[in-house]
């Protein structure tokens, strides 16, 4: 259902990322570009490009320059749709004007919904900042975009970790035909939000696990309730995508989940003639 396309790095690289340093870090965030098959799309959005970036963290932990990094990359995929999981800032209300700073200059349309450290900061402050950018801001709700001369539904789920996510807002008046594009900062929001039909959900929030340490981090990830943590999860009709994120909240550095911007070009599944 899906092709990873730059998987596969040479032998060596991989060898450098298992040590001490992981220099592509200190360089900024790595971009992972995918071909996804989207039950439900629309013919007329295949080859769609899609831009996703979360987990921003603008504050003391993470670099400006590596937000503008993963910003510049997003533009440089020419996406035709720009989308954000939400943690923009963390922290201190001080972070919310330089958020807006760092995320100038998107070009393609842009949609985000807000993540628990938005709330816990200045979610009202994060959500003008957004907007004065023209980003739209979705808050249990939905717009209806028309891309190549289609519809495209964009749902966004407000944060879940806060108490405000409302799935059955979200979708209230959504079409149930054709393409649609979920946003949620909680990956665990997924499940409702799959109930509602076919989809293709995006969120961030985990960070991968942030510090991995392998099959230990998903097994304690598990026991507290968060069976999604990184990558890609098929729930009933729906495909799920779990970002690991651009910055950081509690400590600047990562193992085993690198910062990203994740790139999928759309494919609509081939139909019987
Ligand atoms: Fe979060």
């Amino acid at each position: 259902m899906l092709a990873r396309r730059n998987a596969g790095r040479s032998a060596l690289a991989s060898i450098a990322r298992l040590g001490r340093l992981q220099p592509r870090e200190l360089r900024g965030p790595r971009t992972l570009e995918y071909d996804l098959v989207i039950p439900g799309l629309d013919p007329a959005h295949d080859g769609l490009k899609v831009a996703h970036l979360t987990d921003l963290h603008v504050g003391m932990l993470t670099p400006d320059r590596k937000i503008l990094r993963a910003i510049a990359a997003a533009q440089a995929a020419k996406p035709d749709l720009v989308l954000l999981t939400g943690d923009y800032v963390c922290y201190s209300p001080k972070f919310v004007g330089r958020l807006a700073e760092l995320v100038r200059g998107i070009s393609a349309p842009c949609y985000a919904v807000l993540g628990n450290h938005d709330y816990w900061t200045d979610g009202e402050g994060v959500r003008r900042a957004l907007e004065r950018n023209g980003y739209a801001v979705l808050r249990n709700g939905h717009s209806e975009i028309t891309l190549r001369h289609a519809p495209l539904s964009i749902v966004g789920i407000d944060d879940a970790v806060t108490g405000h996510a409302d799935s059955k807002r979200a979708f209230a008046g959504v079409r149930k035909q054709g393409s649609r594009i979920v946003l949620t900062h909680v990956p665990s929001i997924a499940d409702r939000a799959a109930a509602e039909g076919e989809a293709l959900i995006l969120a961030g929030h985990t960070h991968g696990g942030h510090v991995v340490i392998p099959r230990v981090t998903a097994r304690i990830a598990r026991k507290l309730g968060s069976r999604y943590l990184a990558g890609f999860y098929r729930i009933d009709g729906s495909l799920l995508y779990v970002n690991c994120g651009i910055g950081s909240s509690s400590i600047p550095i990562r193992a085993g989940a690198p910062a990203e911007v994740a790139i999928f070009t759309l494919r609509a599944a081939a139909t019987d003639k």
